[in-house]
Formats: structure tokens, C-alpha cells, sequence
């Protein structure tokens, strides 16, 4: 079944014919007296005293050293006594004793050639399971290209030189010779990505191959990551890419350093969509502060919110992405539909898409209006009409804060107009309300 290796039949337990072949001076004594062999002690100062005195002595030598080498007949060259040739060859000689390590789907092309003796001294070695080499990656060098030791990012086992803590080196039910089969493999080390995968979200690569973004021995890129972050994303996410990339409006986290690391974990969450926090948390992580950018100031969004005694409905309930697109937008405040920033726009549906996709444009349109369209009216006089359609037509910011406010109906206490920080002095009453805003004195309107 097995290929025998021819040489070792030809080795023989001679002295002369020891030095002569393998080149090994095993003696370090005149040969000149005539000993008679005692196989219990071929290994006495006088033979074969090297094969003992290694730091790690094979088990199998504890016996005599029968046990693998028997008389081939022949007179034995330098003592008396007959000459010793392997009882069995390898790999049959160690299965005498050891389980058969050939037996699994893969098997490591040396171990099936039963070649265990380009790996391991039969006898000892200075190293431990008595290999031939001094350390574990020199020994799979001599067969293998690393040519992946010389990049930049080197996964820790592969620096230590620990080729076996994920190879086996005989053989394996997996592809690779692999210890166990991914990720089983990954999380034997990395119990915390282990406990990431119990979350209630995980990404479907994460789920299949680690591969898929991770090289297992050494990377030019930290994390020993396949690619960089984005560009690694935008391998199967090509429409976020065009999002990024092609939007108008764009969000400079995407184009900063951690990119998409900014707002997804890679791995997995407990909320939707990989969010690394909450999502109104996520975007409170940076917009908790004003931002200067291109010579304007953003608001400090949290404040807002936190300021305000009534939240627009669907900020509290959907969050922000309802309105904006975190990835880049066709419009101003990343906002996937049209919505005038200025204090004056034109009454067009078109102008207030963002708004009108969930409220009633009668508001807008109607000059009388039914309750059902609105309580900013006087009588059946819209208000809302009366502001709003004109060519210099107010904008809803100019009366209203999209994220919240101090009062009902998402009144704030001041709107910006230009740099000036207009104060409304809005008052509910019962049946209408009152209000004295920095453009016009004290009016009042009744519903009924
Ligand atoms: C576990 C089995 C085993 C035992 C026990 C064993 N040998 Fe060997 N020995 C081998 C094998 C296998 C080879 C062939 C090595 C090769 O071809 O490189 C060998 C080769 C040799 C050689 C010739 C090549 C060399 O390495 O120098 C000598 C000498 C030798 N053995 C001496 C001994 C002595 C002395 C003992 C007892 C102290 C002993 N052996 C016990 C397996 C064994
Ligand atoms: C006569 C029985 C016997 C034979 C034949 C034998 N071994 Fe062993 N071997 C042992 C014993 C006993 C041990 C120590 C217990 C153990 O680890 O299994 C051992 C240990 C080893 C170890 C080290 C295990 C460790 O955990 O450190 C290696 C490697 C090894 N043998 C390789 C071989 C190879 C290669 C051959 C064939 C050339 C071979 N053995 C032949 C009995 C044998
Ligand atoms: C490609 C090199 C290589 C070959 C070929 C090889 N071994 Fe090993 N063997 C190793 C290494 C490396 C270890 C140490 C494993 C570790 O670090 O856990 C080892 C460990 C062992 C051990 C002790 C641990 C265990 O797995 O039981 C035994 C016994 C052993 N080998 C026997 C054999 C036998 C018998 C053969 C031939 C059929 C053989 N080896 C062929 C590299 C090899
Ligand atoms: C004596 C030469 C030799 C040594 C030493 C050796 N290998 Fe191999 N190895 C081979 C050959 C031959 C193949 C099969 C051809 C190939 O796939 O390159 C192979 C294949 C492999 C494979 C791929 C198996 C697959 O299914 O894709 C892995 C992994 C591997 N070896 C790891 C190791 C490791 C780890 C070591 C060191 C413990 C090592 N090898 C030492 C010769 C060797
Ligand atoms: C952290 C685990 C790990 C360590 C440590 C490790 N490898 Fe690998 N190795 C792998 C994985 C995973 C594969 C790829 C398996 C696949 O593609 O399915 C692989 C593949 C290989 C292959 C197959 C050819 C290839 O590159 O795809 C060889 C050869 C190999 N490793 C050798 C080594 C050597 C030599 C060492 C030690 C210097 C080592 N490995 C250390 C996990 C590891
Ligand atoms: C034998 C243990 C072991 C196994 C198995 C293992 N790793 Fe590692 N891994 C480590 C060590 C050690 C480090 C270095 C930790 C450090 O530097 O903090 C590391 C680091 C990493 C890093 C971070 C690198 C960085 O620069 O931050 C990644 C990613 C990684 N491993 C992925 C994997 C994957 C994927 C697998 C499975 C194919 C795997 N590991 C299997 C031990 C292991
Ligand atoms: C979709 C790509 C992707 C997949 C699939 C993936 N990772 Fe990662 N992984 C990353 C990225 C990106 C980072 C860097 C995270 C950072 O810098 O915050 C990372 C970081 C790591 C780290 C180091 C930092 C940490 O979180 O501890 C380890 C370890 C790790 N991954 C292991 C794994 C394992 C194990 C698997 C498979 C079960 C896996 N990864 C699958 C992309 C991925
Ligand atoms: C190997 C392909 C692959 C890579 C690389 C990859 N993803 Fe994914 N990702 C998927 C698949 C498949 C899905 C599920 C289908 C979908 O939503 O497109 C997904 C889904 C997602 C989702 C949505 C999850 C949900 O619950 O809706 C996010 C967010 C995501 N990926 C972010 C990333 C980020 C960030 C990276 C880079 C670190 C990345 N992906 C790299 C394949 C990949
Ligand atoms: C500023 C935070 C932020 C950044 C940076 C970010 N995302 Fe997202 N991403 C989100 C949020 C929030 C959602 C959920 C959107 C929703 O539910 O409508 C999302 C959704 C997704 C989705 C699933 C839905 C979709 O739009 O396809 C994918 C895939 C995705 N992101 C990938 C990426 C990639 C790739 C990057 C890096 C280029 C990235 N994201 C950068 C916040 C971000
Ligand atoms: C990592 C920091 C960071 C996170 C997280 C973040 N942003 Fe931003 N965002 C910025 C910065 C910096 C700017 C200003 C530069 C620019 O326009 O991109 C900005 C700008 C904006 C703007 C445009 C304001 C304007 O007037 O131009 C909106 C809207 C916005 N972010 C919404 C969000 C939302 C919604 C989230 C959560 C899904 C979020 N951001 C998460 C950093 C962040
Ligand atoms: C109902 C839709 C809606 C929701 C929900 C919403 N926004 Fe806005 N957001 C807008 C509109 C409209 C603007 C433009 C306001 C303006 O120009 O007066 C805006 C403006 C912004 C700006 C820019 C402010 C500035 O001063 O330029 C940021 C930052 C922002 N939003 C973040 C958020 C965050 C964070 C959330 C979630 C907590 C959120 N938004 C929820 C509609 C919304
Ligand atoms: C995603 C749907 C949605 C969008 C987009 C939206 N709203 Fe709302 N809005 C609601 C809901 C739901 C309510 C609460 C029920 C109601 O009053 O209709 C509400 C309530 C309001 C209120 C009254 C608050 C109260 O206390 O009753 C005002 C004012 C308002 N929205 C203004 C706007 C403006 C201005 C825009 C455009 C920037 C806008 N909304 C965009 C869904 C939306
Ligand atoms: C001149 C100030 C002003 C402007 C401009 C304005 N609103 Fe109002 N709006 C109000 C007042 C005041 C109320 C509260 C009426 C009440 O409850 O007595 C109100 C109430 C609302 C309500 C609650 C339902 C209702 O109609 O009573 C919605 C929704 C609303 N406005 C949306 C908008 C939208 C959308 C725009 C821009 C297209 C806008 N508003 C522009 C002052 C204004």
C-alpha cells in the first residue's frame, strides 16, 4: 500500500558504515578494541552513545534497541556480533506503536508518502516530538514558499512561528490540513469574536468565511484585512459605493479614516443594520457638538433634542434616517428629498417633497381650509396658506424645528434667519394661539 523508502533498507547498524554513509561521526573512540554486542547495550559510551544523549530521547529507545532494528545476518562491521537492519520500515515501523495518522480526507502529501523521517529523528532530537529542525516553521519552509513572513502585518501564531496551532501536520478532515474547521478555528483564540457572534444581527460573510475579509497568515493591512477599509466593502457593496461616491451631497465620515468602521461593525450587532450604537446614539456620537464646515455652523443636534419638550414624531420613533441618508444624498442636510434651507421659497409641492411625503399639501395649497388640513387658521382661513403661498413664501423653519422644540407643535422659542437667532413669542391658547415673532407685532387667530 504504502511506498517503503529504499534507503532505509540499506541502513545498516554498523559503525564504519555508519560514518561512511551518513557522514555522522557517532563515535568519538578509536574503534581499535573488539566489543561483543549486547543489544541491551548499544547505546554505551563506547557505540552508539550519541543516539541518547539528546535532550528529547524517543520513549522507544527505553527498551533495547530491538525493539526497531533486528539482525540482518550479516556480520556486524566493528564489533562482534551481527550486523542490525530495521526490523520494519517506516511508516509500518511506527505503527507498530502509534495510531495511524493517514487515515483522515486529507492527508499531508509527506505523511501519506510515509516519509515520517524527513520530519522526526527515529531516535531524538534536541527538539521537542523529536523533529528534525530546530523549529516548526523552519521545518515547513523546506517544502514551503512563506513567502506571506516577509509582509507587513503578521497574524501573532504565524510570528511565534506556530505553524501547528492551526495546521495539523499529518493530517485533517479539513481543506488545509486545518486543525478544525472555520471558525471554530479562529474562536479556539479569539473568544471575543466568538461572543460577537451570538449577537442578533450577523453579517452573512462573517457567518461563512472569515476569509472573505481576514488573510490567516499575514497582510499588508492592519487587521490583516484582505483590503482596506472601504474599499473591501465596496467589493460587495457596490451601490453604497455609487452612493458615496456619486451623491452631491456627501458625509465626510464615509471618506474619513475609519469609513464605514465609523458606524458598522464588520462583525455583527444586536442592532439592525451592524450599527456600532443605537442609531439616534450613533449619530449623537459626533453631531453632540456644533461642526464648523465650508465657513458655516452645524447645530449640535443632541442639544436639540435633549432640549426640546416635544420631538417630531417619527425622530422618536424611526430615529434620523427617515429623513437623512448617512452614505450621501441628492440633497442639502443629507436629505433624500427636497426641503428648502432658506428662510423664503417658492410655494411648490416640488419645493417641500421631504415634508409632503407624509403631510397633507392642502396646507399649503388650500387659502380655506376644513379642520381635518389644519389648526393654524383663523376661522376657516389657512394660516398656513396666508405664510407659505407667496412668490417670497415662508419656509416651514421659519416657524417650526424639524427635530424638536421647547413647545407644542414643534414651535421653538427662536428660528435662524441669516446670522440672527429670530425669537418667535409664540402663545397656545385654547381655541388658537398669539404670536409676536421679530417680524411682525403681537397677532392672534381663533379656530372657531
Ligand atoms: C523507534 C525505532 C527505533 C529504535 C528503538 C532505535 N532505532 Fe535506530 N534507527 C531507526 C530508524 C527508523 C533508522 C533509520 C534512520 C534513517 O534512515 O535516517 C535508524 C537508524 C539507526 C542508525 C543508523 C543511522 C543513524 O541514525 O546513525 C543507527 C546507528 C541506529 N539506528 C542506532 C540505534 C541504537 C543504538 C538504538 C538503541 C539505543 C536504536 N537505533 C534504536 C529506528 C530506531
Ligand atoms: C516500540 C514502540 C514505538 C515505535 C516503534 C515508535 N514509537 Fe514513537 N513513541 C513511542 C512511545 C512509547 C512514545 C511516548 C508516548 C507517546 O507520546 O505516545 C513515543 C513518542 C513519539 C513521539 C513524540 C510524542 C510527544 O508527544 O512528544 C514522536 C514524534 C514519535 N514517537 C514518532 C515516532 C516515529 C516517527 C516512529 C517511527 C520511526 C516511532 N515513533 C516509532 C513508542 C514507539
Ligand atoms: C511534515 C512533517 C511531518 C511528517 C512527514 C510527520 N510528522 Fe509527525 N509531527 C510533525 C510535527 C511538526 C509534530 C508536532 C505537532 C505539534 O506541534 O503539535 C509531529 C508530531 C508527531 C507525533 C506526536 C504528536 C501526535 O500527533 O501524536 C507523533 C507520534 C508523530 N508525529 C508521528 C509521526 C509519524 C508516525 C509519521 C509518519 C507516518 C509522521 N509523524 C510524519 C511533523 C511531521
Ligand atoms: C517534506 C516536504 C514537506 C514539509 C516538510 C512540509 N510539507 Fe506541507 N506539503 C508538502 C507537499 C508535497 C504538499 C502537497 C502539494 C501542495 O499542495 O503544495 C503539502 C501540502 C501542504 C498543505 C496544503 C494542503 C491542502 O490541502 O491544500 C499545507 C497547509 C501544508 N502542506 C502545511 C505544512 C506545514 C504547516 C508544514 C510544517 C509543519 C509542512 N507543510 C511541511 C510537503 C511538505
Ligand atoms: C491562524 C491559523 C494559521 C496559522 C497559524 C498558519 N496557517 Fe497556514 N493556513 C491557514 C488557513 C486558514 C489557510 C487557508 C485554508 C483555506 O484556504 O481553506 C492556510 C493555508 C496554508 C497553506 C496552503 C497554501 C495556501 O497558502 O493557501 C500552507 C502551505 C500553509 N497554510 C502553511 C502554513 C505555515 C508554514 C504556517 C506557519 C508559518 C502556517 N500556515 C500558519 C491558517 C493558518
Ligand atoms: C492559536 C491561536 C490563534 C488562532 C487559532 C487564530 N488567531 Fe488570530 N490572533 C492570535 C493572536 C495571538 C493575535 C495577536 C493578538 C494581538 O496582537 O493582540 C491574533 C490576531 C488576530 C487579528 C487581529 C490582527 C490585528 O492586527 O489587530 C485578526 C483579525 C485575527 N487574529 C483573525 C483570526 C482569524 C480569522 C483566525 C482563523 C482563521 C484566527 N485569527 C485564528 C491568535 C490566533
Ligand atoms: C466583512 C469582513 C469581515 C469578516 C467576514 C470578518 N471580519 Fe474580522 N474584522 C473585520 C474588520 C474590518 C476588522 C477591523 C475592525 C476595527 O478595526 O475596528 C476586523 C477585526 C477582527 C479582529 C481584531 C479586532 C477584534 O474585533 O477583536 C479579529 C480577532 C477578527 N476580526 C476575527 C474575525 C473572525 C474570527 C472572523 C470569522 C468568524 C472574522 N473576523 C470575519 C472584517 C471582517
Ligand atoms: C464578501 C462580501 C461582503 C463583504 C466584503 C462585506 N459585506 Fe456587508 N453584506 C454582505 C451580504 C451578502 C449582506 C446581506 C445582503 C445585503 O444586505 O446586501 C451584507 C449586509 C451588510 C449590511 C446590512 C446588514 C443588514 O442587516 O441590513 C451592512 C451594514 C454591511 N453589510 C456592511 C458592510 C461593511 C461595513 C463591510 C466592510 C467592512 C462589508 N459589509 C463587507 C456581504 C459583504
Ligand atoms: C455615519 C454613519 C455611517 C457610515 C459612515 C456608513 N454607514 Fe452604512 N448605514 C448607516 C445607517 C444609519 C444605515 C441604516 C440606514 C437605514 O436603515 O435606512 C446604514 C445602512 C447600510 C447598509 C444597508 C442598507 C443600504 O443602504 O444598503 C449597508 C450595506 C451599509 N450601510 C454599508 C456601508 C458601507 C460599505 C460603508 C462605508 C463605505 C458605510 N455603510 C458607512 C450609517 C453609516
Ligand atoms: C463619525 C462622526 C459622525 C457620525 C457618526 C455622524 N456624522 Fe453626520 N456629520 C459629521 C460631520 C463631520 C459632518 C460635517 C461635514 C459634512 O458635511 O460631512 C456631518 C454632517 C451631517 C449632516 C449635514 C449637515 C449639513 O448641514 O450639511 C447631516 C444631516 C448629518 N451629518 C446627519 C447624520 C446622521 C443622521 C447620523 C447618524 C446616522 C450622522 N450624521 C452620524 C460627522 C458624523
Ligand atoms: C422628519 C425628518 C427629520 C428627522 C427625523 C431628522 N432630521 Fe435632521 N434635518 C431634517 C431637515 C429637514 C433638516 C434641515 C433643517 C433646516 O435647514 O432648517 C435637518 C438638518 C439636520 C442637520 C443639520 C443642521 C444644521 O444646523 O445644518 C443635522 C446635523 C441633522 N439634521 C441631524 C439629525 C439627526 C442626528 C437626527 C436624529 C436624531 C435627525 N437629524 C432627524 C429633517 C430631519
Ligand atoms: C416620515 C414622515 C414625516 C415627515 C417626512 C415629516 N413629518 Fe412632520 N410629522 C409626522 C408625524 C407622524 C407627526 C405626528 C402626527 C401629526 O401631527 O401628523 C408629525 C408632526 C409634525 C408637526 C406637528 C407636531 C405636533 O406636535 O403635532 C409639525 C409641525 C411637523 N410634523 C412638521 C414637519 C415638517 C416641517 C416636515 C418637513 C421638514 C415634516 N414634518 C416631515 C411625520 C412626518
Ligand atoms: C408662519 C409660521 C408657520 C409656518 C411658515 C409653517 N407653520 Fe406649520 N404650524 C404653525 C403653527 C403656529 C402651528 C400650530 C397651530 C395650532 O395648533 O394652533 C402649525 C402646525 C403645523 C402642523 C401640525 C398640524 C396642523 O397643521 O395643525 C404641521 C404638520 C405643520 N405645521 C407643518 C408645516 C409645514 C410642513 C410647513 C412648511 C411647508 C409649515 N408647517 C410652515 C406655524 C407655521
Amino acid at each position: 500500500m504504502k511506498n517503503k523508502p529504499a534507503f532505509a533498507q540499506t541502513v545498516l547498524f554498523a559503525i564504519g558504515l555508519g560514518v561512511m554513509l551518513l557522514g555522522s561521526p557517532l563515535f568519538s573512540q578509536e574503534p581499535a578494541q573488539e566489543v561483543t554486542i549486547d543489544p541491551e547495550d548499544c547505546g554505551n559510551a563506547q557505540c552508539h552513545a550519541s543516539i541518547l544523549e539528546r535532550r528529547y530521547v524517543h520513549d522507544a529507545l527505553e527498551d533495547d534497541c530491538t525493539t526497531c532494528h533486528e539482525s540482518n545476518g550479516n556480520p556486524h562491521p566493528t564489533a562482534e556480533g551481527p550486523e542490525y537492519s530495521l526490523s520494519e520500515d517506516p511508516p509500518d515501523l511506527c505503527y507498530s506503536c502509534h495510531d495511524e495518522n493517514n487515515t483522515r480526507s486529507v492527508v499531508h502529501s509527506p505523511v501519506e508518502d510515509g516519509d515520517c523521517l524527513t520530519c522526526h529523528d527515529p531516535h531524538g532530537s534536541p527538539n521537542k516530538f523529536f523533529l528534525a529542525y530546530a523549529s516548526i516553521d523552519s521545518l515547513c519552509q523546506d517544502c514551503h514558499d512563506l513567502d506571506f513572513q516577509e509582509l507587513p502585518v503578521l497574524h501573532g501564531p504565524v510570528k511565534a512561528g506556530e505553524c501547528t496551532s492551526c495546521h495539523n501536520p499529518h493530517e485533517s478532515d479539513t481543506q488545509a490540513l486545518l486543525q478544525e474547521p472555520k471558525p471554530g478555528l479562529c474562536f479556539s483564540c479569539h473568544s471575543e469574536v466568538e461572543e460577537q457572534a451570538g449577537m442578533a444581527t450577523l453579517h452573512p460573510p462573517f457567518e461563512e468565511d472569515c476569509q472573505d475579509c481576514h488573510e490567516p497568515h499575514g497582510s499588508t493591512f492592519p487587521s490583516l484585512l484582505v483590503e482596506k477599509v472601504p474599499t473591501l466593502c465596496y467589493d460587495c457593496h457596490d451601490d453604497v459605493q455609487e452612493t458615496a461616491k456619486t451623491s452631491p451631497v456627501k458625509h465626510s465620515p464615509v471618506f474619513d479614516k475609519k469609513s464605514c468602521l465609523n458606524c458598522h461593525s464588520p462583525h455583527s450587532s444586536n442592532v439592525e443594520t451592524l450599527l456600532t450604537n443605537s442609531q439616534k446614539n450613533l449619530c449623537f456620537e459626533c453631531h453632540n457638538q456644533k461642526i464648523k464646515v465650508d465657513g458655516r455652523t452645524i447645530a449640535n443636534i443632541q442639544k436639540v433634542v435633549e432640549q426640546s419638550n416635544y420631538l417630531h414624531e417619527p425622530l422618536e420613533s424611526d430615529g434620523c434616517v427617515v429623513c437623512h441618508q448617512p452614505h450621501g444624498a441628492p440633497y442639502a442636510a443629507l436629505l433624500e428629498s427636497t426641503f428648502p434651507r432658506k428662510n423664503y421659497a417658492e410655494p411648490r409641492v416640488e419645493n417641500y417633497e421631504l415634508c409632503f411625503g407624509c403631510h397633507d399639501s392642502e396646507m399649503m395649497l388650500a387659502p380655506i381650509v376644513d379642520s381635518d388640513i389644519t389648526d393654524f387658521r383663523d376661522g376657516r382661513r389657512n394660516l398656513h396658506y396666508l405664510h407659505i403661498n407667496q412668490k417670497k413664501g415662508r419656509t416651514c423653519r421659519n416657524c417650526h424645528n424639524v427635530h424638536g422644540a421647547e413647545r407644542p407643535r414643534l414651535i421653538p422659542a427662536h428660528v435662524p434667519f441669516g446670522k440672527w437667532e429670530m425669537p418667535i413669542k409664540f402663545q397656545f391658547k385654547k381655541n388658537g394661539g398669539t404670536c409676536q415673532p421679530g417680524c411682525h407685532e403681537a397677532l392672534t387667530y381663533e379656530r372657531d
